[in-house]
């Protein structure tokens, strides 16, 4: 292949313009797999059903009128996994930004059929194409040994593809929050931003909010806001608000041994409540599950996610208790805590409990540094969840519940990872 690398894609690419390609353009994605490929060409009759299946996608790249890129993507409507089978530039037009353009292309058509992964296979030879894919964000994932014709074994690459929600356009703007206290002043802050794109979340703003919504006590040290007092808060200010609890309060009440600070705490969330009634702010008192969150993700909301530092301050169960009841469910518990290492040693968090309780969920624990690693970490438990395999039997003995213990072992060697539940409480007869 002559590819040498021509004027800077930032330039070139502006010119370069995918479409969606139709059968008049079979003859000219010919021509370019000739060009392209010495050997294993694509045939004239596979181009042709690519074109009018309904599982794949022909994408060709245009510069200048001239067809110089062409990329196909295959889909399975029972998959979410749409596959790269080809990409090709005319070498006349390498390192031009082709590649990208088309892999973008393909990555957008994956996304319009709902995909969530697309993957390829290439070359370990393939210098040029390993470096495009990583660069724009694939990852290895495995290996097919001598998969080519000339004995050559492929690597396996990945992308997660980001959902086309309309909302993650307008994801609200990230706010740090600057002190340990005021995690729920950031989430008002970024709320304030996401409705007004005017406004500036401040410092100043985030104590002014605390000091709106706080119950002035919590555990040793200032007290965090509670829900109805930043429901208030969001009102007064002109966004509408729902308040959704999973028990009433008042709430972290158990976190103070002092008297007077528990009947502090009290008055003060008692008044946040009736100022609630006051304003006719709705109240459910039910989790803020998926059948809350979902119907408003899909009318255009979107989710701020405070993840907890994992540090205990107000537990109401005790470890053993926690995993009895994890036992009787059926979920799986990952967890990710962030142990920043120069934080305080108060706050340094025991990824111990974390790892028995989401060991007995049937997932695991990873402890990061610092929420730039949370992303990725983030990416992982997702990834994990999405190839996981359910593995289910009748037991044969009724329910007598009892705990049983459940070994799962793989045969043969694989590029496995085996994660499974210890076991599991037999309330009645059932299926697992
Ligand atoms: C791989 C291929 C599609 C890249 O197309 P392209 O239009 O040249 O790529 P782009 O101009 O968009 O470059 C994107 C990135 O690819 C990598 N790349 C492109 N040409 C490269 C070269 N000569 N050497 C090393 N990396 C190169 C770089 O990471 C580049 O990013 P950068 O310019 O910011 O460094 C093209 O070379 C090709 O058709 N190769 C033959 C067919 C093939 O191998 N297909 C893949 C089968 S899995």
């Amino acid at each position: 292949m002559s590819g040498k690398r021509g004027a800077p894609p930032a330039q070139a690419s502006s010119s370069v313009v995918t479409r969606t390609a139709s059968l008049a353009d079979l003859g000219p994605v010919l021509v370019l797999e000739s060009k392209v490929f010495a050997s294993d060409r694509m045939s004239r009759r596979s181009v042709r059903r690519f074109l009018v299946s309904p599982h794949a996608v022909v994408l060709v790249a245009d510069v200048e009128g001239c067809i110089c890129g062409a990329a196909v993507v295959l889909v399975r409507c029972t998959s979410d996994v749409a596959r790269l089978y080809s990409i090709a530039v005319d070498p006349d037009c390498a390192g031009r930004g082709v590649g990208c353009a088309l892999l973008a292309a393909a990555e957008d058509a994956a996304s319009a059929r709902d995909c969530l992964y697309l993957r390829l296979e290439v070359h370990e030879n393939n210098a040029r194409a390993i470096a495009l894919y990583r660069k724009t964000g694939y990852r290895e994932f495995g290996r097919l040994h001598e998969y080519y014709l000339d004995r050559g074994h492929a690597l396996r690459f990945e992308k997660r593809l980001s959902p086309q929600v309309a909302s993650l356009a307008r994801a609200p703007p990230y706010f740090h929050q600057t002190t340990e206290f005021t995690c729920g002043p950031a989430c008002l802050l970024m709320a304030l931003a996401w409705g007004d794109r005017a406004f500036t979340p401040s410092p100043a703003m985030e104590f002014r909010l605390w000091r709106e919504a706080t119950t002035i006590f919590m555990s040793n040290g200032l007290g965090g806001c509670e829900p109805f007092g930043m429901a208030v808060a969001l009102k007064r200010r002109g966004l509408s608000s729902e308040i959704f609890v999973s028990r009433p309060g008042p709430y972290f009440l158990d976190t103070v041994r002092s008297a007077e600070k528990r009947r502090v705490m009290r008055i003060a969330q008692e008044d946040f409540v009736a100022e609630a009634k006051a304003l006719g702010l709705p109240v459910h008192l039910t989790n803020a599950d998926e059948s809350v969150a979902m119907p408003a993700l899909d009318a255009g909301a979107a989710a701020i996610v405070l993840v907890s530092d994992g540090a205990d301050t107000a537990s109401d169960a005790t470890l053993p208790s926690l995993q009895r009841l994890l036992l009787q469910s059926d979920v799986f518990l990952y967890a990710i805590g962030i142990d920043a290492p120069d934080a305080r040693s108060s706050t340094r968090i025991n990824p111990w409990p974390l790892r028995e309780l989401s060991a007995e969920g049937g997932g695991y624990t990873e402890i990061i540094h610092d929420s730039a690693e949370l992303v990725p970490a983030t990416a992982r438990i997702a990834d994990e969840l999405n190839h996981q395999y359910m593995l289910g039997y009748s037991p044969s003995h009724a329910g007598d519940g009892q705990f049983h213990t459940i070994r799962v072992f793989v045969k043969g060697e694989g590029d496995y990872q085996i994660r499974a539940r210890r076991g599991y409480l037999a309330r009645g007869s059932r299926s697992l």
